[in-house]
């Protein structure tokens, strides 16, 4: 058993997921397959809401669908009481599908047309995070248009609070395109908050990127959304909904810095709660990655195996199409035999790659995984659950990959390849 993933083992080079063996599922399923362990899932929601629910009443984890929108998970997620947070029509429809109530769901987004926003007040979502004072207005507009009651709008706001995170994952800074700037959002308040008919300004919103392990950045930002409530209230409006975003890092390495999920609660929930916010307004959290992260394998099967100078590749059948994260972000992903033909030791080392014809369609560089590989040989790439399928496209023309889902040594195909 692996100890920071105990849904994983194995049995010389076969590993077991849930309890379910891999080479068998990709003999069934074929490859590339990812294949979520679902009860993993839930005990890592269960772990977080713990945490935040032990710090302040009235939560809610609004997961972040973008993170893993694969059915079996946001339908578990959703009978344990997450919410959704969407940022498209579609996601809309599945966390409908989920069984998600629509007051549990957040609309967000830096950029939505007029057709977003129309169909998250047709839907009633709970709360529509704005990006702009622009699209308070339109939403206004809107809610009359479609004879709609009305709509409760939070701002996403840009405190200007800078992550030490990955430069592609950092949200909250002054030069990114997220976010009304706090001064904006107050003078929008004071001026023309009250004049909307149709919108009500109940929330406030902050994601300050992914990733992120510093207790005192989300302190931060805790304080900030505090004390932006309290001058948004003198101008008579009162704040019902404090969304902290996602954001909470998982450590792709052993050795990666890590924040424990209690930290994160104290540093959000706890010091909410402790403030006179406490009690009258709802703490909302769209944590994706570190519920999902560690929860999927994305296997793949060696098609080659080849030397050229003095590099060892193995050539896989999964490509950055299917798993995008180590070629657009530098992403670490450790990368385990799953099966192979012999079991014999080696320490040779591999770079793992894609079929892809673009040189960033690698894995992973000199990786030694402990035995000598061989055509038909399939590997795992571990922790592969947070914006791994979703962020899956057709490049090249390749059908998306097929995706299972197990759970106490049972397991079943959820989607096979297609287009
Ligand atoms: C607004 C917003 N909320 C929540 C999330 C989820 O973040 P994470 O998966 O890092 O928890 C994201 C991720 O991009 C986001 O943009």
């Amino acid at each position: 058993m692996d100890h920071r993933r105990p849904h994983l083992s194995r049995e010389g080079t076969s590993l077991k997921i849930g309890g379910v063996g891999a080479e068998s599922l990709a003999k069934k399923y074929g490859t590339p397959l990812y294949v979520t362990d679902v009860g993993r899932v839930t005990d890592r929601f269960e772990e977080a809401k713990a945490a935040l629910t032990a710090r302040s009443r009235d939560v809610l984890i609004s997961f972040a669908y973008k993170s893993n929108s694969t059915i079996p998970v946001v339908k578990a997620l959703a009978r344990r009481g997450a919410g959704a947070t969407i940022v498209s029509v579609a996601g809309i429809e599945l966390a409908r599908k989920a069984g998600v109530a629509p007051g549990d769901m957040v609309f967000d987004g830096p950029s939505k047309s007029k057709e977003e926003l129309a169909a998250a007040i047709a839907a009633g979502v709970g709360m529509i995070n704005a990006e702009s004072v622009q699209e308070a207005r339109d939403a206004d507009s809107l809610c009359r248009s479609l004879g709609s009651a009305g709509v409760r709008l939070g701002f996403r706001v840009n405190f200007g609070i800078r992550a030490e995170t990955h430069a592609g994952l950092a949200t909250g800074g002054r030069e990114h395109k997220f976010g009304v700037a706090r001064d904006e959002v107050v003078r929008f308040c004071e001026k023309e908050g009250k004049k909307l008919k149709f919108v009500r300004v109940a929330g406030i919103h902050s994601h300050i990127g992914s990733q992120v392990t510093d207790a005192g950045v989300f302190r931060r930002q805790t304080e900030e959304m505090i004390d932006l409530a309290g001058e948004l209230e003198s101008f008579g409006f009162k704040v019902e909904e404090f969304n902290f975003g996602g954001g909470l890092g998982f450590p792709y390495r052993s050795a990666d810095r890590e924040l424990p999920v209690a930290d994160y609660a104290e540093a959000t929930a706890g010091v909410f709660a402790r403030s006179r916010w406490g009690g009258r307004a709802r703490p909302v959290f769209e944590l994706g990655r570190w519920v999902v992260a560690d929860s999927t394998v994305l296997l793949t099967r060696v098609n080659y195996v080849k030397k050229s100078g003095r590099v060892r590749w193995a050539l896989v059948d999964a490509g950055m199409n299917d798993f995008i994260r180590p070629a657009l972000y530098g992403a670490y992903h450790e990368i385990v035999p799953a099966w192979t033909s012999s079991a014999k030791r080696s320490a040779a080392s591999y770079d793992v790659a894609g079929p892809v014809c673009e040189t960033t369609d690698v894995f992973g560089k000199a990786r030694r995984l402990g035995v000598s590989l061989a055509q038909g040989d399939l590997l795992a790439i571990l922790d592969a659950g947070a914006y791994g399928s979703s962020m899956s496209s057709t490049y090249n023309m390749r059908p998306l990959a097929a995706v299972a889902a197990v759970q106490d040594g049972r397991g079943g195909l959820v989607s096979r390849r297609r287009f």
